[in-house]
């Protein structure tokens, strides 16, 4: 059986196919358990430490409310209320949040800085996303797409926007499962070459095509789920303008949709941009599971929680 126990997850590209779905189900499994009303206090008596360096709704309040149903606790550490806000190193302060709590979850800009946390940290330490990676956010899309079509190996999913820390884990996340991912971002907005190249890599193993194009219509032709995410993420405020004109014809709307599957499912991490990277018809639609996909945060959270921390 497959155990995560004592690990991080700072991304997909750690973990095993087996090792993912082993998440998936277990959410599954504690959705149900919660709808239906059953105790679950996997997690009596342990603590996550929450360090946000970024702005969050989902992240912060699935974590914190998946940490009270499990029975545990979580601390809210925005960065201006930690010693590290004043230069405290974040080697200190993993080895100091190590003797307090039982996990830490991070939101940072950089992704070496979270790297360094786990490397100094005695308890598992979870990627709360970062300017690169966004593995949570996978995996709750992955467990939504898994009950909107009822398997995912084979199943195609076109990105159409910024090729940003979602498109990264997307990538890695659908290579490991053998989702088929194909990407359209404007020229100069492509995904890293690098981390391509690394899910290129993992590809293989399971029959996975990973394409990148700038033709919107080219990706999503076929798809069995079309994903966008906003043209301007946390961090790059400053190129607002500059994008709002780069990204002008890689909006999802009806039109897009129309190119896809007849039975496609939109999603998007949230928060979104009517108007902007999708037309409020489509988010807005009988298509879209941005809503499931934002509670199944909570549920693969928890399974994730219990897979590293519990006893
Ligand atoms: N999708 C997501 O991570 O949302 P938040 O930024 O609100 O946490
Ligand atoms: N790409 C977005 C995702 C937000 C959940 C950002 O980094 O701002």
């Amino acid at each position: 059986s497959v155990s995560l126990k004592g690990r991080h997850l700072l991304t997909l590209a750690d973990y095993t196919k087996e090792e993912i779905m082993k998440i998936i189900n277990d959410a599954i499994k504690l959705k149900d358990m919660q709808k239906k009303g059953v105790t679950h206090h996997y997690l009596k008596g342990k603590s996550i430490a929450m360090i946000f360096e970024k702005l969050s709704t989902r992240t912060r309040v699935s974590f914190e409310v998946g940490m009270i149903q499990l029975g545990g606790h979580a601390l809210f550490l925005g960065k201006d209320d930690l010693q590290m806000g004043r230069g405290e190193t974040v080697e200190d302060t993993a080895k100091v949040l190590s003797r307090f709590v039982d996990g830490i979850m991070i939101r940072a800009y950089s992704h070496d800085s979270v790297v360094q946390l786990a490397n100094n940290s005695s308890v598992p330490v979870i990627n709360g996303l970062t300017d690169d990676y966004h593995p949570c956010q996978v995996l709750a899309d992955l467990m939504t797409l898994y009950e909107a079509k009822g398997s995912l190996e084979g199943k195609k999913l076109a990105y159409v926007g910024d090729g940003n820390n979602m498109t990264h884990s997307l990538m890695i996340g659908c290579a490991k499962i053998g989702v088929h991912c194909s990407i359209a971002a404007p020229k100069g907005y492509e995904p890293k070459q690098a981390i391509v190249e690394k899910a290129q890599e993992i590809a293989k193993e399971t029959g996975a095509k990973i394409e990148i194009t700038n033709d919107p219509k080219e990706a999503v032709n076929g798809a069995d789920a079309v994903y966008t995410d906003v043209w301007t993420s946390m961090g790059w405020e400053e190129e607002q303008q500059q994008r709002l004109k780069a990204f002008a014809d890689f909006q999802v709307n009806s039109e897009l949709m129309a190119a896809a599957d007849q039975e496609a499912v939109f999603l998007h991490c949230l928060p979104a941009h009517r108007g902007e990277e999708v037309s409020a018809e489509v988010i807005d639609g009988p298509q879209s599971l941005v809503f499931d996909e934002a509670e199944n945060r909570l549920h693969v959270q928890k399974a994730l929680m219990v897979a590293l921390m519990a006893d």
